[in-house]
């Protein structure tokens, strides 16, 4: 090998032998720079919602629709604040402060927002058809299972506080999400 040939030779080696150690060096580095990309994290109301006095929910009167909102949701970068997450569907049964129920408004077939028909006095999934009762049963329709009921208590000073929380879809038994 000549001179110039050794000296072109050696240069490359030393570029190829460089840039190897600098990509071994650099990619921890880039690991934790893009660690939280693709990570989000919903963080849901952790204390029951409280949804006011429970004297406010009557017997007789059409169930009352309460939206589920997240304080914060959070990805890689940003936070938003005030994210619904769902809503469920309140109604008196009876005459003491917690004879109250409360039912998730996503429905249990495909996870669509349930509404209540007010003609037929009960509720109506509009996205297959699925009618369920004021009881959260299955009147018909293609669900597998009644609207799913959701933790209500009433505090030492009369308010109504419900817990959202999230169940499978699509199957006939009732699961947290
Ligand atoms: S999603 Fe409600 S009936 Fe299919």
């Amino acid at each position: 090998m000549s001179d110039p040939d050794r000296r072109k030779f050696l240069s490359i080696a030393t570029c190829a032998i460089g840039g190897g150690v600098g990509l071994v060096s650099v990619a921890p580095v880039l690991r934790v720079i893009l660690d939280p990309a693709g990570k989000e994290t919903v963080t849901s109301p952790s204390a029951p919602l409280d949804l006011g006095p429970a004297a406010r929910f009557v017997a007789g009167e059409p169930p009352r629709r309460v939206e589920v909102i997240a304080p914060v949701v959070k990805d890689a970068w940003t936070a938003a604040r005030g994210v619904v997450l769902g809503a469920a569907w309140v109604t008196r049964i009876g005459p003491r402060p917690g004879d109250v129920d409360a039912r998730s408004a996503i429905c249990p077939h495909l996870g669509c927002g349930v509404g209540y028909d007010p003609a037929q006095n009960n509720y109506l999934c509009p996205c297959h058809d699925s009618r369920f009762a004021l009881s959260g049963d299955v009147l018909s329709g293609p669900s597998e299972r009644g609207l799913d009921a959701l933790p209500v208590s009433v505090s030492a000073d009369g308010r109504l506080l419900l817990t959202w929380e999230r169940y499978k879809i699509g199957q006939a038994t009732k699961e947290r999400a």
